[in-house]
């Protein structure tokens, strides 16, 4: 037990409670105690303030139990939390091995407790015994950073076992840059040390800065307490469910990985040939702490070439150094040839277009919410997954009783059983090409003839899209399609609210398949008006077959991109004010 370690204050402090997190159950409930919007956009709702499918997720990774995980907005929550949990303003203190990151000291000055510095040894490890001889009963967190930053290099697993067993307050192992290094993570420790805390990142390895996700692991008790004083819903859904999918990217991760790796050991051979650079320390981190002769004149000198890096010239032990994180391919290549001008003093060339980088918070193109790559942005997909388009129609009169569901944002799939083999095939051509959901099961009068039952379904089909649609807010509109198979055909649509069809579009058999040819205007006239779209289809070639799939898939296409939504721009397209 922990208890000694912890402010009483905290001790005896009475978390914020929910209603959600009191109540523990299983069903459909209609939510009425958080006072949220109840209208569903997908994040109408607060997040789940422990996370547990992310910490599942997680434990199964990390071979961690979950309930010895906890998640912060970045690990840097997670820093200021421990100072809260364990170090009574001025009275406390906590212990930190510079050189060594920064924000264990900004955590401790913000909560007024007292920092101890124990420089590393000079080979950049940690002085065990001058650690124990610096610490007293207040001395409650000492943080160990490895692969440490700013150096890059690992600290000894005996070294760290050693201050485990005998350091009195709680061990931060912080391993933000651990996907990069060989090392073990400390992880595997949390058995034998209930004094060990271990912080790891989304920021580095898995190249998620923006999400702002820490780990940490802990025993259950310290997770008990940092629950206990963590804000109620510190990491948001998004990050929530965009960690989820990363985590079903280990591959991806991990290939990135070896490319920093690899682009890190180039780097390396190209920045010792210089004859201004004194010293790279060896690093199993994404970093390079390179000491140069005149560290202040290439700072300056690279800042005029609008690269920047971090100085560390004025860090004790670090004299003379900076930090060069690992780029991408084109950008280390740039910033050696910048190296090479620095040397010769002359300009380089700038570098290809679009290989460098703006500041992502000067420019919007990098932001998940600008640049337009709305296809592969996660964020997008997963509004685009959040605020459903569905719609059911159930349409029953004496000649036809029809089941439609309808999933604008679907995956192509069709399910249609209308009694007419060649109309099924047509309308699974409409879900595959749009990208919709279809499911329409008819039972028709078909021993009367195909009519009804062609005709009743194109109305409730526009029905349902009418219905699925619904204020139209942010979509495309219009689409068009050009020419398919053999045959040219054209589909203009716009679902700007009026029916109406053009149809130029002759074929000479009576049927294809079961389905007769003077159907398929009639299938068209009856979707726009019941979809209130306007629909201007034109075909022309030999093959009767082919014309009339080529204008379903044709249609399908345009209804895929008129569609098409844009979440930034929750506009009606239109100038009218209604659609
Ligand atoms: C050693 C170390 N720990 C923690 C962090 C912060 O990580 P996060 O982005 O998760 O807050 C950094 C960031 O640079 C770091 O270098």
């Amino acid at each position: 037990m922990l208890q000694h370690l912890v402010r009483p204050n905290i001790l005896k402090l009475k978390p914020y409670s929910s209603a959600r997190s009191e109540f523990k159950g299983n069903g459909n409930f209609t939510l009425l105690d958080a006072n949220e919007n109840p209208y569903s956009n997908g994040l109408n709702r607060y997040p789940d303030p422990l996370q547990l499918k992310l910490k599942k997720r997680l434990s199964e990774i990390k071979n961690v139990p979950a309930e010895q995980i906890f998640l912060s907005n970045g690990s840097d929550e997670a820093i200021g939390l421990i100072t809260t949990v364990f170090c009574e303003p001025g009275q406390d203190n906590i212990i930190i091995l510079p050189p060594t990151f920064g924000m264990y000291r900004v955590a401790a000055d913000v909560g007024n407790v007292e920092v101890r510095e124990v420089n590393l040894t000079p080979d950049f490890q940690p002085n065990v015994d001058a650690i124990l001889a610096a610490a007293d009963d207040h001395s409650k967190v000492l943080y160990i950073c490895t692969p440490n930053n700013p150096t890059g290099n690992s600290m000894e697993a005996e070294r760290i076992r050693e201050l485990l067993e005998k350091f009195k307050g709680i061990v931060v192992v912080d391993e933000a840059y651990i996907d990069f290094s060989e090392q073990e993570s400390c992880t595997n420790w949390l058995d034998k040390f209930p004094n060990l805390i271990v912080t790891q990142t989304f920021s580095k390895g898995w190249g998620m800065a923006g999400v702002r996700l820490g780990t940490t692991f802990a025993s259950e008790e310290i997770v008990g307490y940092l629950n206990k004083v963590k804000m109620p819903y510190n990491v948001n859904e998004l990050t929530q469910w965009i960690a989820m999918q990363a985590l079903e990217n280990q591959a991806e991760m991990q290939a990135r990985i070896q490319t920093i790796l690899q682009e890190r050991k180039k780097l390396e051979a190209a920045l010792s040939q210089f004859s201004f650079v004194k010293k790279i320390f060896p690093s199993d981190a994404n970093f390079l702490l390179v000491q140069v002769e005149n560290p202040r004149e290439l700072y300056d000198f690279l800042i005029e070439k609008n690269i920047i890096v971090r100085s560390r010239a004025n860090v004790p032990m670090c004299e003379g150094s900076l930090r060069f994180s690992v780029g991408t391919e084109a950008e280390n290549e740039w910033l050696v040839s910048c190296l090479e001008a620095f040397t010769a003093l002359s300009t380089p060339q700038p570098p290809p277009k679009g290989e460098t980088t703006s500041l992502p918070h000067l420019s919007n193109e990098l932001s998940p919410f600008g640049g337009g790559k709305g296809v592969d942005n996660p964020i997008l997909k997963f509004l685009s997954q959040a605020t459903p388009r569905t719609a059911t129609v159930q349409r029953t009169t004496k000649e036809t009783d029809i089941n439609i569901q309808l999933n604008l944002d679907g995956t192509g799939k069709g399910d249609n059983h209308t009694g007419i083999g060649f109309f099924d095939h047509m309308l699974d051509q409409v879900a595959r090409h749009s990208g919709a959901d279809l499911h329409v099961h008819v039972q028709g009068d078909l021993h009367i003839d195909e009519h009804h039952t062609i005709e009743d379904t194109a109305l409730a089909l526009g029905e349902a899209y009418a219905q699925a649609l619904g204020d139209k807010r942010g979509i495309e509109r219009y689409g068009f399609c050009l020419p398919m198979d053999d045959c040219l055909v054209q589909v203009a649509l716009d679902f700007g609210g009026r029916p109406w069809l053009v149809w130029e579009a002759d074929f000479k058999r009576e049927m294809i398949g079961q389905m007769p040819t003077e159907m398929f205007f009639h299938f068209f006239k009856s979707f726009s008006d019941a979809a209130k779209c306007n629909l201007n289809i034109k075909a022309e070639g030999t093959n009767e077959h082919h014309k009339i799939e080529g204008i379903f898939k044709a249609f399908a296409k345009a209804i895929k991109m008129a569609v098409r939504r844009d979440f930034m721009n929750q506009q009606l397209p239109t100038t009218k004010g209604i659609l």
